[in-house]
């Protein structure tokens, strides 16, 4: 694929900017963006399967808030504002871990239920205006997909039909796609953390173009030969890029794989497909595993990133060598945070100050950036 066989509506008419280094710098904008991004749409909080019994919590960073999501005695996942509603303090400070039944708070006991509700507080015969039903924790909108619990904290939340599912399959063609990997049953097999020194966008718009592919990673164009012209962008990749002839399975040296994920297709075996879901997640397929990349941006120049490695249940549980699934892609990660490490600081530079410049095939990185200024300006 070359730039010269690209739609003719997404070809710009000339080079176009990036935005300014800025951008990506000042806590201003970054505050903009907790509060018009993170906290308006869905984002991607917790692997379902952390939350295995009631009372199992999991603390998450969503914009400038602290969501608590926890499951229900009656076994619903839910989520909550991590804060008390006596005098705000932090209910719970660990990012993971198990309550019997309730959340009780350390500053004067204020106790609550694994719904959210107010069940017991000090002394409150002595106070009879505190009405415990006015005073319960703060609900959090919570919907399930992909094994995943996403958290949204508007008041009225977008539709997750369109701005997730939808957004996620429509680049495969076939909306049931992605169902095929049956990514919901599937079990962690591993999980690893980056702490990444860059700002959240500059890690979107990398995993949005291979331009840098063929500089960077070499394992993976070793096993993706499409992307070694840089143009496999994720436009591109909406048909699968597919495996080097004589890659057996999608490891680190191209040798055999685990057992083929049973949904999928003829036509996505030995494909590997990329999604992007706007604004934190990344969702990569291949016929044995899936690997999930979950942001969670921390500050203009600090973003963790969560990233699992989704396998068959049987396959994780039999004790499966899963090393070489996981090494091709932690690779990836590796390089690709590295780079983004690479950039944050010079965002600062005055080189930098109007933007860089976007090349042809970085076309949909310009989408990207008319949607954050968008988001923004809104
Ligand atoms: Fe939580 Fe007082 S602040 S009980
Ligand atoms: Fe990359």
């Amino acid at each position: 694929m070359t730039a010269t066989e690209l739609p003719a509506s997404l070809l710009p008419e000339s080079l176009r900017a990036t935005l300014p280094g800025s951008a990506y710098t000042d806590p201003q904008v970054f505050a903009l963006e907790q509060e018009k991004i993170f906290e308006r749409m869905w984002f991607c909080a917790v692997r379902t399967s952390e939350l295995d019994a009631p009372g199992k919590f999991r603390t998450v960073q969503v914009g400038r808030e602290s969501v608590l999501v926890t499951r229900s005695r009656e076994g619903a996942v839910k989520a909550f504002l991590n804060i008390c509603r006596h005098r705000g303090a932090r209910l719970c400070t660990e990012e993971a871990g198990e309550v019997k039944r309730a959340f009780q708070c350390p500053y004067h006991a204020w106790t609550y239920g694994l719904d959210g509700k107010l069940v017991a507080a000090p002394n409150l015969t002595s106070m009879p205006d505190v009405d415990r039903t006015t005073y319960g924790l703060v609900n959090v909108h919570v919907r399930e997909w992909l094994g995943y619990v996403w958290v949204c904290l508007a008041e009225e939340p977008p539709s997750f039909e369109e701005d997730v599912i939808g957004a996620a399959t429509e680049r495969l063609g076939d909306p049931k796609a992605v169902d095929h990997y049956q990514a919901d049953e599937l079990a962690v097999g591993r999980r690893i953390r980056y702490d990444v020194r860059a700002n959240w966008k500059l890690i979107v718009e990398n995993f949005m173009e291979c331009y840098h592919c063929a500089t960077i990673h070499p394992e993976l164009t070793e096993m993706l030969p499409e992307f070694k012209g840089g143009f496999a962008a994720q436009y591109y990749v909406g048909h699968g890029a597919e495996f080097a002839e004589e890659a057996q399975g999608f490891t680190v040296d191209g040798s055999a794989g685990v057992q083929r994920i049973p949904g999928v297709t003829e036509e996505q075996d030995r494909r590997y497909y990329a999604i992007t879901i706007k604004p934190q997640v990344f969702v990569n397929l291949v016929p044995d595993h899936v690997i999930v990349l979950r942001m969670i941006p921390l500050a203009a120049d600090r973003t963790v990133v969560e990233c699992d490695w989704l396998f068959l249940k049987d396959v994780v549980d039999s004790g499966a060598d899963l090393d070489r699934s996981v090494e091709l892609f932690h690779r990836v990660n590796v390089q690709d945070f590295e780079a983004c490490e690479r950039c944050q600081p010079a965002m600062d530079s005055r080189a930098y100050a109007r933007g860089g410049v976007l090349v042809p095939s970085e076309h949909h990185i310009g989408a990207f950036h008319d949607w954050v200024t968008a988001r923004l300006s809104d």
